[in-house]
């Protein structure tokens, strides 16, 4: 069986994975800054990504990891790619080497970032690029998968919004979320098969404009709000609104609509 350690397996996308796999009977860890012993059945062990403390131990304990399914992140950037980084040196240590599957985002190439505005409204993309490189660099077998915006992300951002009186809305801008259930399936899926590189874009079924989205999540949390349109300045603004955050032609969707997951997780 494949050995396989899963990072991030208590975030939004990491628990559906180590749930499927947990009741797939799969050979498997799960490396967390949290948690330590077995909760539920599964096997954590304590590592800290950031830091790197313990992360030697936690991919070269168990005989070593084959596969990693790597769904750690930290909201700062530099430090989001310190964790990565981290977890290439330790993986590099091991012999043979194990493929690193990493879920990204749509638009990782295609966002630019040129200025303070850009980085201050769409960084992230700009540290996903530097973390998929780093990945490309590492001399480990690697997959990437690049994901839209989960619902989950979408609920936080509706659940922010929605304390203020009046809702502004990126006006021109459009998203596609994604169930983290069905990119659980499809991590694990690659994860079992050979190092693929890129492999294509991975979204929800339909795309929106982000004030349907706010509407459809005001309308299910019982609330009503005036949204206010708001065009954001800049170069990465002006590809989002082209699209550059969509999945690109070839790329593979997901079934569960963002009504499906409002109506099932009333926000
Ligand atoms: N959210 C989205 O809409 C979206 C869309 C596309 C791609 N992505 C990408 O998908 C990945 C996962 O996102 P997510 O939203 O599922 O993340 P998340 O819910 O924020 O979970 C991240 C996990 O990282 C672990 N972690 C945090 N600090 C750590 C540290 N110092 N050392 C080791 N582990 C640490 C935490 O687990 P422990 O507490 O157990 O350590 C946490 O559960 C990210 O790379 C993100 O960029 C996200």
């Amino acid at each position: 069986m494949t050995q396989i350690l899963v990072t991030g397996g208590t975030g939004r996308v990491g628990r559906p994975v180590v749930a499927r796999l947990r009741d797939g009977g799969r050979d498997f860890r799960v490396l967390s800054h949290t948690r330590q012993g077995t909760i539920d059945g599964v096997e954590y062990v304590k590592a800290d990504l950031v830091t790197g403390e313990g992360a030697s131990e936690a991919v070269s304990g168990a005989g070593g990891a084959r596969v990693i399914i790597h769904c750690a992140a930290v909201p700062n950037f530099r430090k989001d790619q310190a964790v990565t980084a981290n977890l290439i040196s330790v993986a590099r240590e091991l012999d043979p080497k194990p493929h690193l599957v990493k879920v990204s985002v749509v638009g990782a190439e295609r966002v630019p970032v040129a200025s303070k505005v850009d980085r201050a409204m769409f960084g992230y993309f700009e540290s996903m690029r530097i973390t998929e490189r780093a990945i490309q660099a590492s001399g480990l077998p690697w997959t990437i998968l690049r994901a839209t915006q989960f619902f989950e992300l979408l609920v936080i951002i509706g659940r922010a919004l929605g304390k203020l009186p009046v809702v502004p809305v990126w006006s021109g801008i459009r998203f596609q979320p994604v169930d983290t259930g069905e990119v659980a399936d499809r991590l694990i899926e690659l994860a079992l098969g050979p190092p693929a590189g890129i492999v294509p874009d991975f979204g929800g079924p339909v795309a929106y404009p982000m004030a349907e989205l706010l509407r459809g999540y005001m309308r299910a949390a019982g609330k009503r709000r005036p949204l206010v349109p708001v065009r954001l300045p800049g170069k990465a603004a002006r590809a989002v609104r082209a699209g550059a955050n969509l999945p690109a032609a070839d790329a593979t969707l997901g079934r569960r609509s963002w009504e499906e997951f409002l109506a099932e997780h009333k926000p």
